[in-house]
C-alpha cells in the first residue's frame, strides 16, 4: 500500500516511516524542510534497507498540493505529521502558525476529495485537554480554551477534519500525543532540535554532553509529590508503530466511525525530577540543572488513560523510562560523534 506521509523527514515522521517500511508500505515523504533535512531519506534508508521517495515542496501551497495529489492519487492513506510545534514560538507568531498549520490541512483534504483518497490519519496533542478535571485523561474529557496558538491549531484542525468527515467519503482518525521522546535504537534517526530545545529531554542531553551549561527546571512547587510537573512521557518508536496500525485500520475498513479519536500514552505519569533521576541512573552523570520560576502556559499534570487506545487499536506503548532516556542520550552521543 502507498501511504503518504507528510512531515516524514520530521521527528515523528521519521520513526513512522521505518514502522511502515517494516509493514511493507511503499512510503512517500513530503515535507518542505523547514526544520528538518534532505539526507534524512538515507539514514532512513540505513535502517530499513528501501530510500522512501520524498517530494519538497510546501503544503501550504494550494496548487503544488492539488498537483502532487493528482499525481498520486493511488495513495491508501495518508499520515499528516507536517506541522509548527513550538508553543512558545506560536505565542509570538500566531498567524504563522495558523497559516501553517491550517492551509495545510484544508489543501491536503481538498485533494483528497478530489482525487478519491479516502484516508487520514492526523497529529494531534494532549495539548486539546488542557489542565484536566480528571485524571487519567481519556478521550472523551471536555476540549479545554487552548493555552496557544499551536494548541488552538489542534483543535481547530480537528474541527475541520470532523467537519470534512461528515461530507464527505473521508475517514480520520486523530491521534493524541503525549510527550513523545526518545530516539530510535540504532541511534541513526533521531529529535533534532534546531537552537536552543524548548523541550525537556533534549534540553537534558544537551546539558549533559555540553553544548547547553545547566538545564532549568521550571518550578518545584507544583501541588505534585516532588513539586515539579507531571507528564507522560513515551517513546518515539511505540507512538510510530500506533501510526502504523491506525492507517492500517483505515485500508483495512475496521474503523468503529469515520472519524476516530485515540489517547497515544502510557498511562504513566513521571515528575521532570524523575525523569532527571531516570537519565542520571541509566547514563551514570551527573546532570547540571537548577530550579527556576515556572514556565508561563505549562499545566501541574497530565496522563494518559490509553484503555481504548489499547483496546481498540491492539496496541500498548512497552518502553519504560529508562528505555526512553537512554536512547536519546545515545542520539545525542551519536549526533556528537558524527560531527
Ligand atoms: N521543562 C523544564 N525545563 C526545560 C524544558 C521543560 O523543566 O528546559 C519541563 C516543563 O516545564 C514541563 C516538562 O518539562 O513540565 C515537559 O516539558 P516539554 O516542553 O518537554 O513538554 P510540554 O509538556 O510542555 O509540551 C508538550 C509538547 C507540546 C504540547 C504540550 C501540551 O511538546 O507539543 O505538550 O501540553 F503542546
Amino acid at each position: 500500500m502507498k501511504i503518504l506521509v507528510t512531515g516524514g523527514t520530521g521527528f515523528i515522521g521519521s520513526h513512522t516511516v521505518v514502522e511502515l517500511q517494516a509493514k511493507k508500505h511503499d512510503v512517500i515523504i513530503v515535507d518542505n524542510l523547514s526544520n528538518s533535512s534532505a539526507d534524512i531519506v538515507d539514514k532512513i534508508a540505513l535502517i530499513s534497507g528501501i530510500k522512501p521517495e520524498l517530494e519538497v515542496f510546501d503544503l501550504t501551497d494550494k496548487d503544488l498540493t492539488s498537483d502532487f495529489f493528482k499525481r498520486h492519487n493511488d495513495i491508501s492513506g495518508i499520515i499528516h505529521f507536517a506541522a509548527f510545534k513550538a508553543v512558545g514560538e506560536s505565542v509570538q507568531k500566531p498567524l504563522l502558525y495558523y497559516r501553517n498549520n491550517l492551509e495545510s490541512l484544508v489543501n491536503i483534504l481538498q485533494g483528497m476529495k478530489d482525487n478519491n483518497i479516502k484516508n487520514i490519519v492526523f497529529s494531534s496533542s494532549c495539548t486539546v485537554y488542557g489542565q484536566p478535571d480528571e485524571l487519567p485523561v481519556s478521550e472523551n474529557a471536555p476540549i479545554k480554551l487552548a493555552e496557544s496558538p499551536y494548541g488552538n491549531t489542534k483543535q481547530i484542525s480537528e474541527e475541520i477534519i470532523k467537519d470534512t468527515v461528515k461530507a464527505t467519503d473521508i475517514n480520520a482518525v486523530a491521534l493524541r500525543y503525549f510527550n513523545p521522546i526518545g530516539a530510535h535504537k540504532s541511534a541513526i534517526i533521531g529529535e533534532l532540535p534546531i537552537g536552543v530545545p524548548n523541550n525537556l529531554v533534549p534540553f537534558i542531553t544537551q546539558t549533559a554532553i555540553g553544548i547547553r551549561e545547566c538545564l532549568s527546571v521550571f518550578g518545584d512547587t507544583y501541588e505534585t509529590p516532588d513539586g515539579t510537573a507531571i507528564r507522560d512521557y513515551i517513546h518515539v518508536v511505540d507512538l510510530a508503530e500506533a501510526h502504523v496500525i491506525a492507517v492500517d485500520r483505515m485500508i483495512n475498513n475496521k474503523m468503529k466511525n469515520n472519524y476516530e479519536v485515540f489517547n497515544l500514552g502510557t498511562g504513566n505519569g513521571y515528575s521532570v525530577l524523575e525523569v532527571i533521576n531516570s537519565f542520571e541512573k541509566v547514563t551514570g552523570l551527573k546532570l547540571n540543572y537548577k530550579i527556576v520560576d515556572r514556565r508561563e502556559g505549562d499545566i501541574t499534570q497530565v496522563w494518559a488513560n490509553p484503555d481504548y487506545s489499547n483496546n481498540e487499536l491492539g496496541w500498548k506503548a512497552k518502553k519504560g523510562i529508562d528505555e526512553m532516556t537512554l536512547s536519546a542520550w545515545k542520539w545525542e552521543q551519536a549526533l556528537a560523534n558524527n560531527k
